[in-house]
C-alpha cells in the first residue's frame, strides 16, 4: 500500500488498511496473510474477510466502531460496501434467514482469549437492536442480553489464558416470528468445567460468582450465608489469586441478581441459588483425618454452615461424607451394607458433592432461561455458538480433553463445509477444478472418537473406567498399556511415561489422565437426595428419585462425544456463517502482536487454504430454484414465478443484468457465480426493486391509516348533522380526503400558510356576497384557522394583468361565533364572525365542519356554536357607503337534489328536493375493501419477499370499491405535475401523514363532477353561455374564460361542473361563472 493514504472505495472517511477481503491479495502465502492480519491489527482494524468468512483479531481495546451509527450503517448494506465488521455478518444472517426462510448458524471459533465470547454478545445486541417488536419481544430481548451476565458468573473464570474464560460451552438459539421479531430462545449448554469448582490452578479463579457474592452481598446477606473473606475458604484459597484486573466484582454481583430478576426467577430461588453457592464454599471448609484407616470429620463444628445452607442435617451430612451404601449380593439375596471410606475417599466424596450441586445450578439457571424464553412452535432461528476455547495448560486434565475435543469438531465442521465439500462440490455439478489440498483434521476426530477399528481415546477410557471397579491401584498403567495398545501407531499420539500426548489442529498437548479423573467425571451422583430437605435443591437432583433403578452410568466422555455430535448435526441443518477469532499475544494488551503466535494460529485455522479454495471457486452459488426466487422479482418474465425449465429462468436472469459470461458457470442443479462485485451487482438491483415496492407499501400503509382515520372522522361528522339535517344521498358513504386541492403542490396557495402548517381541509368552495352573487373562494383550514383566497389581477407593476392569488379572509378560531345551516339537503353554510359573516357552499361541508368543530375545540377549549335553522341571517361587510346591514336565506321545500337560488333584495331563497331522512346516519354500506397484498391488481407479492425490508411488515392494501363510486377516468385530476405522481423518490415517508394525497384520494372520494361526455360532440346547434366572471381553468379537462366571454354550452350538470366549448376546445368550468344566453 505505501505510503499513499488509501481510503475505503464506498464508505468515507474510512482510511484502507491492508485488504478488507484476503481473496484480494496478491500473493498467497502465510507470511502475506500474517501481514495483512497485522497492518490491520496495527491500524485498529480487527475485522478481515476471506469471502463470507470474518476473521477477528482480539483488540484488547474497545473499538470506537461499536456504536448506533455502525449498526445504522450495516443495517441492509452489501458486504463491500463497508469495512469488514461483524455487523455486517449479523445482518447477512438476519437478512438471510429472513429472505430465504433458513436457519442460520454462526460458528465462532478461536483458541481461549481470542474474542469469542465478546463477538457472540456484538452479534446479540446488533439483531436486538435491528429486529422490531413489541412489549413482550423487548421481555425476550431483554431476557436474551441478560442471560449473559448470569451465565456469565456461574459459568466463567479467570484462567491463565483470559480474565473471563468461558468454562462451558453454549449454544443459543434466537428464535424469531415470520416478522423477524426475536420472540423466543433455547440454549443449550455444554459440560461445564466442574472441577473448577473444588480446585483451581496457581493464577487462576474459581467460578465468577464467588467472589462476586463475597464482595456484593449486603450485611444481612453476608451473616445468613456466612461469608468470610475469600481467603477463608479452602475452594478459593489454593491459587491464591482473588482479584482480576479490570473487574469490579460487588457491581457484577448487582448485575448478576439483576439479570435473575429479569429473567423471572423468584425472589426466594434467587436466596436459594445463593445459598448453594455459599453452601459448596462451607463445604468445601470440611476437612477429614485419618482414624486408624477411616477418615473422620476434623473438625465437627464446621458441617453446622453448610449443613444449614444446603438444608441437610449435620449429622447425616457427616454420615453421608464418611460412609458409602454398598449393595451386596450373597446366596441370592441382595443387602445393603454402610461401607465407611478413609480420608482420601471422604475427600472425594465432599468434592463429588459440591461439583454435583454446581453444575446441576447451573444447569437450573440455563433451564431457568429457556422456560423464560421457550416458544411453542419454532419458526426461525439464528444459532450463535460460543464455546469454550482450544486451550493447553501446564497440566492438561480429562476437562481440557474434552474441550479441545469439541474445538477440534468445530474445526472439522469448518474443513468440510468449507474446503471439502466446497470442492467436491464443484465435481460433482461438472465444474472444471483443480483440487486444493488441504489437512482434513478428522483423522484426529477419529483418533478421540472412533467406537471400533481401531478403538479411540474415548472409547479405551470408557472401558478401563467400567472395567476398574473399586480397585484403583495399576488402574493408571492399564489405561496407558491400552490405549498404547488400541492407537499407539497412530501418528497424531504419542504416549509417555505419566500421560498421552494428541497432535491436535492446533497443537500438541500433553495430557496427565489419570483414571481417578475418568472415575470422578462418572455422571452418577450419589444418593443425596434423601438427605436433602429443601425441595428446590431436590428438585436440582430429579433422577435420583428412582433410586432403585439400576443402570450402568454414563460417563462424562460418552455424554461430551454425543453432545458434540448432536451440536454438528444441529450446525449442519442452518446455513453456517464462520468468525474465526484470532488472539494476537498473551500480554491481554492492546497493539502487541506477536508474530510467532499470529503466524501459528493463521496456519492451524487453515487461512491460506480457505482463500485458495475461495479465490479459485466461485463466490456464490445457489440451487436454481432458490436463485430463481430470490432475483425473480428482476424481470417480468420470472415474476412472479418462471414457466420453463429453471435453468433457463436462471440464465435469462443473469442476461438481464449483462452478467459476464465468464462470471457464472452453471452446474447440474446450481448456478456458480465466480466474484462477489458480479453478486452484488443482482443484489443491487434486487434492493432497488424492493425498495420501490417499499414505497408502495409505505404509501399504501399511509393512506390505510389516512383512511382510518376519516372513516372515523365521517361517523363523528354525521353525528353532528344527526337528526339536524337532511343528507344528500352520496354524502353519506363518502370518504373523507380533507385536502381537496392538493396543496402539497400548489406554492401559490401554500404561500399563505406557514412552513409546516397542517392541512386539515382544503377545497373550492362558492362565497356570496352581499348580492347574493357567487364568486370562487380556496377555502383552508389548519390548527391555526380558516383562510379564503381568491384571485385578483394585478393592477399594476411588472406582473400588471396577470391574475394572482389573494388571502381575502382569514378567520382566528378566537373570533368565531358560531355556524348556522339549513335543516334541508343544501351545502350552504354560515360561519358567524365578529365583524362579518360569510355565506359558503361546500359540497364538502360535513367534513369541514367537523374538522372545524375539532380544532376549534382544541384552540378554544369549548364547543363551537351550531345551530339548523331555516332561515338563516347573515351580517355583511360594512364596505364604503353601502356597507352594514345583514341579509336573509330562506330555506324551501322544492323539487329535486340541486338547490335552486333566488336572489330577492336582501333575502336569498334557495329551493331544493328532500334530502334523506335527518336522522340517515353512519354509513351502512361498505365502501371500501380491505385486502392483503396480493390483491393489489397488477401486483403479486410471493409471501418470502414479504418479510423483505422491516418495513414490509405493513401488508395491508387497500383497494378502490369495485362497485360504488363511478368511474372517475378522466375527471378532475390532482393537480400534481406528472412526474411526481407516483411519488418516487420521496423519502419524506416518516412524515406524519398530511392529508395532502388530494389527487389520487380525490378520485377515489366521490366528486360531484360528472363523467365527461365520451367523444367529441359534432358542432353544436345548442346553448351559449356567457361569462360573468374570468375563470382559469385549473386542470387539462378545464377550460378557461374571461369575463363576457361568450361560448357553447354543451352541458348542464347537477354537480355545478357543466361542460363547455371555448375557441375549439371542451373542457369543463364552473357553472355559476356564467349566465346562459
Ligand atoms: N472486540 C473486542 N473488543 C475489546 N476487547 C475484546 C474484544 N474481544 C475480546 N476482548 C477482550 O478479550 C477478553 C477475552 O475475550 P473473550 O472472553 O471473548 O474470549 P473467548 O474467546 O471467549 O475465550 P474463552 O475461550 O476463554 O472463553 C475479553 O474479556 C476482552 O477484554
Ligand atoms: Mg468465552
Amino acid at each position: 500500500v505505501g505510503s499513499c493514504e488509501c481510503y475505503h472505495w464506498q464508505s468515507q472517511n474510512v482510511k484502507q488498511s491492508g485488504v478488507d477481503d484476503m481473496v484480494l491479495l496478491s500473493k498467497i502465502t502465510e507470511d502475506a496473510i500474517v501481514d495483512n492480519l497485522k497492518k490491520r491489527y496495527m491500524d485498529d482494524y480487527i475485522f478481515t474477510y476471506i469471502g463470507p468468512v470474518l476473521i477477528s483479531v482480539n483488540p484488547f481495546k474497545q473499538m470506537p466502531y461499536f456504536t448506533d451509527r455502525e449498526i445504522e450503517m450495516y443495517q441492509g448494506a452489501a458486504q463491500y460496501e463497508n469495512p469488514p465488521h461483524i455487523y455486517a455478518l449479523s445482518d447477512n444472517m438476519y437478512r438471510n434467514m429472513m429472505i430465504d426462510a433458513e436457519n442460520q448458524c454462526v460458528i465462532i471459533s478461536g483458541e481461549s482469549g481470542a474474542g469469542k465470547t465478546v463477538a457472540a454478545k456484538y452479534i446479540m445486541g446488533y439483531i436486538s437492536k435491528v429486529s422490531g417488536g413489541g412489549s413482550k419481544v423487548q421481555h425476550v430481548k431483554d431476557i436474551i442480553l441478560q442471560s449473559n451476565p448470569l451465565l456469565e458468573a456461574f459459568g466463567n473464570a479467570k484462567t491463565v489464558r483470559n480474565n473471563n474464560s468461558s468454562r462451558f460451552g453454549k449454544y443459543f438459539e434466537i428464535q424469531f416470528s415470520r416478522g423477524g421479531e426475536p420472540d423466543g430462545g433455547k440454549i443449550s449448554n455444554f459440560l461445564l468445567e466442574k472441577s473448577r469448582v473444588v480446585s483451581q490452578n496457581e493464577n487462576e479463579r474459581n467460578f465468577h460468582i464467588y467472589y462476586q457474592m463475597i464482595e456484593g452481598a449486603n450485611d444481612q446477606q453476608k451473616e445468613s450465608l456466612g461469608i468470610m473473606t475469600p481467603d477463608y475458604y479452602c475452594y478459593l484459597n489454593q491459587s491464591g489469586t482473588y482479584k482480576v484486573d479490570g473487574t469490579n466484582d460487588s457491581k457484577d454481583f448487582q448485575e448478576t441478581m439483576e439479570a435473575m430478576q429479569v429473567i423471572g426467577i423468584p425472589g426466594d430461588h434467587q436466596t436459594q441459588v445463593l445459598q448453594i453457592v455459599g453452601g459448596i464454599l462451607h463445604l468445601g471448609n470440611i476437612s477429614f483425618i485419618e482414624a486408624g484407616n477411616y477418615g473422620k470429620v476434623e473438625s465437627t463444628d464446621l458441617l453446622a454452615f453448610p449443613a444449614y445452607l444446603l438444608g441437610i442435617d449435620p449429622s447425616r451430612l457427616q454420615d453421608k461424607l464418611t460412609s458409602r451404601k454398598m449393595e451386596s449380593k450373597w446366596a441370592g439375596k441382595s443387602e445393603s451394607i454402610n461401607v465407611t471410606l478413609n480420608q482420601e475417599q471422604a475427600t472425594y466424596t465432599r468434592d463429588a458433592l459440591a461439583k454435583a450441586l454446581y453444575a446441576r445450578l447451573f444447569d437450573y439457571l440455563v433451564e431457568a432461561i429457556n422456560k423464560a424464553i421457550q416458544k411453542p412452535h419454532e419458526e426461525f432461528s439464528i444459532g450463535v455458538l460460543d464455546i469454550y476455547g482450544f486451550e493447553i495448560f501446564q497440566r492438561n486434565g480429562f476437562e481440557q480433553f474434552c474441550i479441545n475435543f469439541v474445538n477440534e469438531k468445530l474445526q472439522q465442521i469448518f474443513i468440510e463445509l468449507t474446503l471439502k465439500a466446497e470442492q467436491e462440490e464443484y465435481v460433482q455439478e461438472g465444474i472444471k477444478w483443480t483440487p486444493i489440498e488441504y489437512f482434513n483434521n478428522k483423522i484426529v476426530c477419529d483418533l478421540i472418537e472412533n467406537k471400533l477399528n481401531p478403538p479411540g481415546i474415548m472409547s479405551v477410557l470408557d472401558d478401563v473406567c467400567a472395567t476398574m471397579h473399586a480397585k484403583g491401584e495399576g488402574a493408571d498403567g492399564t489405561l496407558l498399556q491400552k490405549l498404547q495398545a488400541a492407537v499407539g501407531v497412530h501418528e497424531h499420539f504419542n504416549s509417555w511415561n505419566s500421560g498421552f500426548v494428541v497432535h491436535h489442529y492446533a497443537g500438541k498437548v500433553d495430557y496427565g489422565i489419570t483414571t481417578s479423573q475418568i472415575r470422578r467425571n462418572k455422571t452418577k451422583v450419589t444418593l443425596w437426595h434423601l438427605c436433602l430437605s429443601s425441595t428446590f435443591i431436590r428438585g436440582l437432583f430429579p433422577e435420583n428419585l428412582n433410586t432403585d433403578k439400576k443402570s450402568r452410568p454414563t460417563t462424562a466422555s460418552s455424554k461430551i462425544k454425543k453432545q458434540a455430535n448432536d451440536l454438528v448435526n444441529t450446525l449442519m441443518k442452518c446455513t453456517p456463517h464462520y468468525i474465526r477469532c484470532i488472539k494476537p499475544n498473551e500480554t491481554k494488551r492492546p497493539k502487541d502482536w506477536e508474530e510467532s503466535r499470529g503466524r501459528h494460529q493463521v496456519e492451524y485455522l487453515g487461512l491460506r487454504e480457505n482463500i485458495r479454495v475461495r479465490r479459485a471457486g466461485f463466490a456464490y452459488r445457489r440451487l436454481f430454484n432458490k436463485f430463481l426466487n430470490r432475483y425473480a422479482i428482476l424481470t417480468a418474465e420470472t415474476w412472479p414465478c418462471w414457466r420453463g425449465p429453471e435453468q433457463q429462468g436462471v440464465l435469462h436472469l443473469l442476461r438481464s443484468v449483462n452478467m459476464d459470461t465468464d462470471q457464472y458457470q452453471m452446474g447440474r442443479s446450481k448456478v456458480f457465480v465466480k466474484n462477489p462485485e458480479s453478486l452484488f451487482l443482482l443484489e443491487e438491483m434486487r434492493e432497488r426493486k424492493f425498495d420501490t415496492f417499499a414505497r408502495i407499501i409505505q404509501k399504501s400503509w399511509r393512506k390505510y391509516i389516512a383512511r382510518k382515520k376519516y372513516e372515523q372522522m365521517r361517523e363523528e361528522a354525521s353525528d353532528i348533522l344527526y337528526n339536524s339535517k337532511e343528507r344528500r344521498k352520496n354524502s353519506i358513504n363518502r370518504n373523507f380526503v380533507g385536502d381537496y386541492l392538493g396543496l402539497e403542490q400548489r406554492p401559490e396557495l401554500r404561500q399563505f400558510l406557514a412552513k409546516r402548517e397542517r392541512v386539515d381541509f382544503a377545497d373550492s368552495v362558492n362565497k356570496f356576497d352581499r348580492r347574493f352573487k357567487s364568486i370562487k373562494r380556496d377555502l383552508i383550514l389548519t390548527p391555526k384557522g380558516i383562510y379564503l383566497i381568491g384571485r385578483e389581477k394585478v393592477k399594476k407593476g411588472p406582473e400588471k394583468g396577470q391574475i394572482k392569488e389573494v388571502l381575502k379572509r382569514k378567520l382566528e378560531f378566537g373570533s368565531l361565533s358560531g355556524i348556522s345551516l339549513s335543516t334541508r339537503q343544501d351545502d350552504f353554510f354560515i360561519l358567524h364572525e365578529s365583524q362579518y359573516d360569510s355565506l359558503l357552499e361546500s359540497n364538502f361541508k360535513t367534513e369541514f365542519l367537523s374538522l372545524l368543530l375539532k380544532r376549534y375545540e382544541e384552540a378554544i377549549k369549548r364547543k363551537l356554536s351550531i345551530s339548523f335553522t331555516d332561515r338563516l341571517e347573515f351580517r355583511v361587510k360594512k364596505e364604503g357607503w353601502g356597507g352594514g346591514g345583514s341579509r336573509v336565506v330562506v330555506f324551501q321545500r322544492g323539487q329535486g337534489d340541486v338547490a335552486e337560488l333566488k336572489a330577492g333584495g336582501k333575502t336569498l331563497s334557495i329551493t331544493v328536493g328532500d334530502g334523506l331522512p335527518k336522522s340517515s346516519s353512519k354509513w351502512n354500506q361498505t365502501t371500501a375493501t380491505w385486502q392483503t397484498i396480493g390483491g393489489e391488481p397488477g401486483k403479486n407479492f410471493l409471501p418470502g419477499s414479504l418479510n423483505e425490508e422491516k418495513i414490509m411488515k405493513v401488508y395491508i392494501f387497500w383497494r378502490p370499491p369495485s362497485t360504488a363510486p363511478p368511474k372517475l377516468g378522466s375527471q378532475r385530476a390532482p393537480r400534481v405535475p406528472a412526474h411526481s405522481q407516483n411519488n418516487q423518490g420521496n423519502l419524506d415517508f416518516l412524515n406524519v401523514p398530511d392529508q395532502g394525497m388530494s389527487g389520487k384520494q380525490r378520485k377515489r372520494s366521490i366528486s360531484q363532477r360528472p363523467p365527461p361526455a365520451p367523444k367529441p360532440q359534432p358542432q353544436p346547434k345548442g346553448p351559449r353561455c356567457r361569462a360573468i366572471y374570468q375563470y382559469i381553468g385549473q386542470d387539462t379537462d378545464e377550460i378557461s374564460f374571461d369575463v363576457n366571454d361568450v361560448f357553447d354550452l354543451i352541458k348542464e350538470d347537477p354537480s355545478g361542473w357543466w361542460t363547455g366549448r371555448v375557441q375549439g376546445k371542451e373542457g369543463l368550468f364552473p357553472g355559476n361563472y356564467v349566465e346562459k344566453i
